[in-house]
């Protein structure tokens, strides 16, 4: 099976045998790994019957059945702490993935690391883990058609860290100290995309504060971007 960029980055991070993929939809990432042999058992689990339904049947095609557990549930209510090592939340908005780690912090707490890929609110989603005992470990962009995916790679941590600027909910620190190679391009359409809504607002004193924000922000965006 040839899984696209954005899947098989997200199944590459995969660094233990025993995995738990939330919200599986197709299944691909478990299946690609087990056919692989790259992981001994997956729990696959969707909070809708139809998701869960085309993962069985991938499942079922490809013969994994006696390696597989599949679970329908939301989010992380559906494991118990140490079942699996390794947690993939990925194709969900930012708040949801947040609300999903906040709902069962005793079996995130005991998984060695949690891989997530926010869709949407990905600014929301450092925020929360960075103020809940969460480090980042690692980040990598990923290019897909014509979109950048952000995959996010988390672990639970006693030692709560400062960020010493809200940019960086918006461009991870990893990504940075990486020098990903898409880096550049990601913070040009952050930029791009704020320069649109500079040219929408209308500048009149309610929005004083708005414009200098994103001035703000696209002051430091580009500062990062030499830094790189
Ligand atoms: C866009 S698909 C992503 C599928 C796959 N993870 C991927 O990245 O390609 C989102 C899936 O998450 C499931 N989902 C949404 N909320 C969920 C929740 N609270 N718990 C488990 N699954 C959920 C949906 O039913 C859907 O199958």
């Amino acid at each position: 099976m040839k899984l696209t960029n954005r899947l098989l980055e997200i199944a590459n991070l995969i660094t233990s045998r025993k995995i738990a993929d939330i919200g599986t939809d197709h299944g691909y990432i478990p299946t690609y790994l087990l056919e692989n042999n790259k992981i001994d058992f997956a729990i696959l689990s969707d909070v809708n019957k139809g998701p869960l339904e085309n993962a069985r049947k991938e499942i079922r095609n490809k013969k994994l059945e006696n390696k597989v557990n599949l679970r329908l549930g939301s989010g992380i209510d559906i494991l118990e702490p140490f079942e699996v090592d390794e947690i993939i939340i990925a194709g969900m908005g930012g708040i949801l993935i947040s609300d999903i780690i906040e709902n069962k912090k005793e079996v995130v707490k005991s998984a060695k690391k949690l891989i997530l890929q926010p869709m949407q609110a990905q600014f929301e989603l450092r925020k929360y883990l960075l103020n809940n005992n969460f480090e980042i470990i690692d980040e990598i962009l990923v290019k897909e058609d014509f979109r950048i995916y952000e995959i996010i790679v988390a672990k639970y941590t006693e030692d709560k860290k400062e960020i010493v600027d809200e940019i960086y909910y918006e461009v991870g620190e990893k990504l940075i100290e990486k020098k990903d190679v898409l880096l550049n391009e990601f913070i040009d359409k952050k930029i791009y995309s704020y320069n649109n809504i500079l040219n929408k607002i209308k500048d009149n004193d309610k929005m004083k504060e708005k414009v200098i924000n994103i001035k703000n922000n696209i002051y430091k965006l580009q500062k990062l971007k030499i830094e790189v």
